[in-house]
């Protein structure tokens, strides 16, 4: 009995001082394994006579189950230790900034499109958008462009290949298109903004063949010349981010407004650089006027009853002037190298509550 206490005391001290799972099992092994401790003397019993094998082989059992539970209780503590200290070890901080190093970069159109869209959105325009492949109908026609007005002609525009009812088809020149596949599709009153591509054959310092544009478009009862130049006022002061920003409306042509009006902001190019702002001299930035009759009546419209604005903005040249991008090129040579410098971090989403980015 003493030897059965002292091998107790032996078999549970290794138990209890086993400090991982591996040790643990080692612990079992020599007790209760196939040439374990327990085992080796379970085994001997049948060479004792039947009273002292009674009593031995209870004592044996009492201690067999003490060291089983002894074992399972010590598994349990070093496999709650084992997940506590992983969890530890493999903790992740969501709360800690985005890693730099591991970004992509939003690119200056997209930003720019993303900045002037909030601006509007804030107006209360929605978003439209339109097919970068055009018919004639209405990237022209419907916008009352008469059949031998220059845009129509090879050298600015890109035909392709004749639609099998026979329209003739185009990328589109303009976003204008827009404003006639929304009249068609939506009742007044109408107020979206159409960011997106749009295609004309250039190419030198200051225009490459795919560029980008936004269109406004408001159509309804009531809204007249004042309006227009109010939202454009406020436009071009929010995106340049100039409270005394200057606009200048001079009048103009095009085939889809009347009147029309092409717009200018305030600037200087003092030192051979363009600053935006209050200075005296002026850049042309947009093209706007009220929506003709003719547009209405051919996208459905009453024009007695119902009237409104449009406007056509580049992208690209008030992102160069906003963000110091001296060369249109750039743009479309995705470069990683000049993405990284003036691309964008994902998370910074524009939004006039929160600010612009600037
Ligand atoms: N579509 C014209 C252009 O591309 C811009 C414009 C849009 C002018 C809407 C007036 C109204 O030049």
């Amino acid at each position: 009995m003493d030897d059965l206490n002292a091998l107790k005391t032996e078999l549970m001290d290794s138990i209890a001082t086993a400090d991982s799972l591996a040790a643990l099992e080692a612990a079992r092994v020599a007790a209760l394994g196939k040439k374990g401790r327990l085992t080796g003397l379970m085994k001997s019993l049948g060479g004792l006579d039947p009273e002292a094998r009674r009593e031995t082989g209870a004592a044996l059992n009492t201690l067999k189950d003490a060291v089983a539970a002894a074992l399972e209780a010590r598994r349990a503590a070093l496999a709650e230790a084992e997940l506590q200290a992983r969890l530890e070890a493999e903790r992740v901080d969501v709360t800690l900034p985005v890693r730099p190093r591991r970004q992509g970069h939003i690119h200056p159109i997209s930003q720019t499109i993303d900045e002037m869209v909030a601006i509007f959105a804030e107006m209360g325009f929605a978003v439209a958008e339109g097919p970068d492949i055009e018919d004639d109908w209405h990237n022209f026609e419907a916008l009352n462009f008469p059949p031998g007005h220059p845009a129509r002609e090879m050298q600015d525009t890109f035909y392709l290949p004749d639609r099998d009812d026979g329209a003739k088809m185009v990328l589109r020149t303009h976003t204008s298109p827009v404003q006639v596949r929304t009249m068609v599709s939506q009742p007044p009153p109408i107020r979206v903004v159409v960011p997106g591509r749009t295609y004309r054959s250039d190419y030198d310092m200051t225009h490459t063949p795919m560029f980008h544009q936004i269109e406004g478009l408001v159509i309804d009862e009531t809204t007249h010349m004042g309006h227009l130049k109010g939202c454009l006022v406020e436009f071009a002061r929010a995106f340049f981010n100039v409270d005394d920003l200057p606009l200048r409306f001079r009048p103009s042509f095009f085939p889809f407004t009347e009147p029309s009006a092409e717009v200018d902001i305030g600037c200087s190019r003092a030192g051979g650089q363009i600053k935006i702002g209050n200075y005296g001299d002026w850049l042309e930035i947009l093209g706007c006027g009220m929506v003709h009759p003719n547009v209405l009546e051919a996208c459905g419209i009453d024009s007695k009853r119902y009237q409104g604005f449009a406007f056509g903005m580049g992208i690209e040249r008030p992102a160069m002037l906003k963000y110091g991008i001296p060369d249109l090129r750039t743009f479309f040579e995705a470069d990683l190298r000049w993405l990284k410098h003036y691309g964008f971090v994902p998370l910074d989403v524009p939004n006039v509550a929160f600010g612009l980015t600037s």
